[in-house]
């Protein structure tokens, strides 16, 4: 399919999707205006599905590894129980103010607890027992914040990773470092028999994974 051609769809499927809160359009443009690499964002469609898959689960705790200006972390928190909490772990500490006051901008700023520091480091001290994990920080860590988080996830948990198709580089005969670490965290969890996998291949491919 051109590149074209697939604007033209995902455009489409824009136009026919339930349309994000308001404060979502203004994350998205302060997004924009303020940060060097907006496209980081997960953006409309993807906001959505984070969004849908929260509230078909209802989870009382969500973690989210990768928080950027905190757009998918307000997605997932669409879906939260009242009395649910989602922790989301930024590395970055010049994005915390934006992230609070994107997040203050919502009806679920008292659930949301940002964690700034390397989430290798922070993972560990938080308490577990994830109903929902959105892995979406640095590509060449993911098997590592895997092996950190599985332990933490029930039966019946849910893991969303994002990138896992990096730009189509993962169909290159020849990927760069980047890239194979990709590949070998996408093996690694189609390997492992605690898990059942589906890849699918919206934006940048997000893979759902969910603990038998
Ligand atoms: C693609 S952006 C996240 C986008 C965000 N999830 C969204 O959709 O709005 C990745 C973020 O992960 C952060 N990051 C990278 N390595 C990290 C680490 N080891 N621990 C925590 N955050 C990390 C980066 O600083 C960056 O803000």
């Amino acid at each position: 399919m051109s590149k074209q051609q697939e604007d033209r769809r995902a455009k489409y499927c824009i136009d026919h999707m339930t349309p994000p809160p308001v404060y979502l359009q203004q994350v998205e443009r302060n997004t924009y205006l303020k940060t060097m690499a907006p496209q980081m964002l997960a953006g409309t469609l993807q906001g959505r599905f984070l969004s849908m898959i929260s509230r078909l689960l209802r989870p009382k705790r969500v973690l989210e590894i990768g928080t950027f200006t905190g757009y998918s972390a307000l997605c997932l928190a669409e879906g939260l129980r009242p009395d649910g909490t989602l922790h989301s772990i930024e590395i970055n500490p010049e994005l915390q103010a934006i992230i609070l006051q994107h997040w203050h901008l919502s009806p679920y700023k008292a659930q949301m607890q940002l964690h700034i520091g390397d989430a290798l480091d922070i993972i560990p001290t938080i308490s577990g027992n994830f109903d929902l994990v959105f892995i979406d920080a640095a590509k060449e860590l993911y098997a590592k914040y895997y092996d950190l988080l599985i332990d933490k996830i029930p039966s019946g948990g849910v893991i969303l990773v994002d990138n896992i198709l990096w730009d189509d580089k993962v169909l290159e005969d020849r990927p760069d470092r980047e890239t194979q670490s990709i590949m070998a965290f996408n093996k690694k969890v189609l390997n492992d028999t605690r898990l059942e996998v589906v890849p699918l291949p919206i934006r940048d491919g997000i893979s759902i994974i969910r603990v038998k």
